[in-house]
């Protein structure tokens, strides 16, 4: 077998380079330059040399709540808030909203939504420096929204809602087929007589193709890369970790680095079909998915979008 060593470095945990995308752009070779067999995925060896750090808490948000908007939040909203606006204007025809917003992280979702809504909403999340941002944009709002730090899978929900929401694969980062089943079971409770689950979800091909390789985004003053974890397969479905990696500039100009490593299942469309029927959903359909081609952004491919009705 023939083996091409290649080699690549990584900047060490907690390194802060003096300003310059050029720094960040060609790393120096160092100690921490690592060797790969090409026969092994590179995102084997990195996972592994991440992994051997052990120091981040799996799904854990609060590290990178600072960037969040800036990396992927807002444009990942802006890519496809129209399509649950719309789906809303179809079901609700801008009847005022009783709204829980489930793993809302920043409360990108209310806040664009109370733009031209009359909303009333409670935001859960499980990092309380997600819920810090989303309190800190709620005060720009006459819209009444509240946010508490919680794990959906643990709390109570309100009763009597119009609208769940659980928005940009947040479903997800539940991590087994019994906690998606739970969480269905508690958003059909919690719900009046037609009202409306709307979540989307990251589909199989996104954790088992879309991940093989990494994703990467860059702006002027960020470079965040995504590299995956191999996948492991489990009768749920795929589960796969992800180590997000973010560079952002800070005023001085120097680079500083955040990382956070998060946990997805993915499950037949099927099996989830059949997870909100056993919630007593009455009706339940895809409204959007898209496959290998990306809209509007990188994220945005091998999704579904759905809405149950209860
Ligand atoms: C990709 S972000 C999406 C945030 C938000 N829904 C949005 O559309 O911008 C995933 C969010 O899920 C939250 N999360 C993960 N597991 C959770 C749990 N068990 N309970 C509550 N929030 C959770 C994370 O803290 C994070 O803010």
């Amino acid at each position: 077998m023939t083996q091409t060593r290649k080699r690549f470095s990584i900047f060490r945990q907690n390194d802060v380079h003096k300003s310059g995308a050029s720094r960040l752009a060609v790393p120096t070779p160092s100690e921490t330059a690592l060797g790969y067999d090409s026969e092994f995925p590179f995102s084997a060896w990195v996972s592994l040399w991440i992994d051997s750090a052990g120091r981040l808490n799996v799904n854990d948000y609060d590290p990178i709540a600072e960037v969040f908007d800036d990396v992927m939040g807002t444009d990942f909203h802006a890519a496809t808030h129209q399509l649950r606006r719309h789906v809303l204007q179809e079901h609700f025809h801008g009847q005022e909203l009783v709204c829980l917003d489930l793993c809302c992280g920043t409360g990108i979702f209310f806040s664009l939504l109370a733009k031209d809504w009359s909303i009333r909403g409670l935001g859960i999340d499980l990092s309380s420096r997600q819920v810090d941002v989303a309190r800190a944009r709620a005060q720009s709002h006459s819209s009444h929204l509240q946010y508490e730090n919680g794990d959906v899978t643990r709390t109570g929900y309100p009763e009597r809602v119009d609208l769940v929401t659980i928005n940009f694969d947040a479903l997800n980062h539940l991590r087994s087929a019994e906690l998606w089943k739970q969480t269905f079971a508690k958003a059909y409770a919690s719900l009046k007589r037609g009202g409306g689950l709307l979540f989307d979800i990251n589909l199989l091909q996104r954790l088992q193709g879309d991940w093989n390789k990494p994703e990467i985004i860059i702006k002027k003053h960020l470079m965040y890369i995504q590299v995956a974890f191999p996948p492991v397969y489990n009768s749920d479905g795929i589960i796969r970790r992800t180590h997000m990696l973010v560079f952002s500039r800070m005023d001085c100009g120097a680079f500083r680095r955040v990382d956070a490593v998060v946990e997805h299942l993915a499950m037949p469309v099927d099996r989830v079909f059949s997870l909100l029927d056993n919630a007593g959903f009455r009706e339940a359909r895809i409204v959007e998915a898209y496959r290998n081609e990306p809209r509007g952004h990188i994220f945005n491919k091998n999704r579904a979008f759905l809405f149950a009705i209860k």
